[in-house]
């Protein structure tokens, strides 16, 4: 008989679903055009339920008609963007999660206070492009090997992380990036992992360890998705991603007895509940 196990971290974060209430409620209220500036959140079912719903996804600032409503993105936006949108009078609702806010004070205060900022992210990732803004010259540490590449001769610095870092990761980049660099003498470290990213990494690990297989629903594009599926491989090779309810999904499943499913914190619970019953559809 085939069980399923749910994990507790289903569905949004707090961040997400806060953003997602505030697009919702504006697209439901106005209307005129509403655009937002690449995706609000990284999960392709839910951008596309707003899509359904109105909602105008767009690269540039250039496509968006002067005076509308543009949604910036949970994981946040360079200065830049803010600025170029304000030139234009466009009205500008910034949905960035309060946690991500936090981190760029952070930032901004250890720039402002002359320390060197590391941040230990992907370099390409739209929140770690804001952090940089906030702290030109930040030295950007995406893996080990970056830190042999980036020596450096500073005295002060401020370490922060992308907010869906792997905890394990961040210290040992830490402890690595102390080892080789001599010249340190003072240094400011900030976990700035958040909490649900944090607790959804320790539930990923266990339930690994609990089932012949693993699902983790969530968008091949979402950072914290794809924390959540390595860690998850680590432990059970079998461990799947799933990013709607397809013909792939049954095919991963095939021979298990107790299968686990987890999310990313973009995911959204309906996606989540439709995945299962498809799963159950099955038994
Ligand atoms: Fe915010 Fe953490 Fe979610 S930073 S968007 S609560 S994953």
């Amino acid at each position: 008989m085939l069980r399923i196990k749910l994990a507790k971290s289903l569905g949004f974060c707090s961040g997400v679903s806060r953003a997602i209430n505030i697009a919702e409620n504006i697209l439901n209220k106005e209307k005129g055009k509403i655009y937002s500036l690449g995706a609000i959140i990284h999960n392709h079912e839910e951008i596309n339920r707003l899509r359904g719903k109105g909602l105008i996804n767009v690269k540039s600032l250039d496509e968006v008609e002067n005076s509308s409503y543009v949604i910036l993105p949970s994981h946040g936006s360079p200065r830049y963007i803010i600025d170029a949108a304000r030139k234009k009078n466009l009205k500008l609702i910034d949905v960035t999660c309060p946690y991500v806010s936090y981190v760029h004070n952070i930032c901004k205060k250890l720039y402002t206070d002359k320390f060197t900022v590391i941040i230990i992210g992907d370099s390409h990732h739209p929140e770690v492009k804001a952090l940089i803004d906030l702290a030109p010259g930040a030295i950007i540490i995406e893996s080990q090997k970056d830190i042999l590449a980036n020596q450096f001769s500073a005295k002060k610095v401020g370490i922060i992380s992308q907010t869906t870092q792997s905890k394990e990761k961040f210290f040992n980049i830490v402890g690595l990036i102390l080892k080789k660099n001599h010249n340190i003498q003072e240094v400011h470290i900030f976990n700035t992992i958040c909490l649900d990213t944090s607790h959804r990494q320790e539930e990923v690990k266990k339930l690994a360890r609990a089932v012949d297989k693993l699902v983790v629903i969530g968008s091949r594009t979402s950072a914290n998705t794809k924390r959540l599926l390595a860690l998850g491989r680590r432990v059970n090779k079998k461990t799947f991603l799933v990013e709607k309810d397809n013909v792939a999904l049954l095919s991963h499943l095939k021979g298990a007895t107790d299968i686990g499913i987890i999310s990313g914190a973009s995911a959204p619970r309906w996606l989540v509940d439709r995945i299962v019953s498809k799963i159950k559809q099955q038994k």
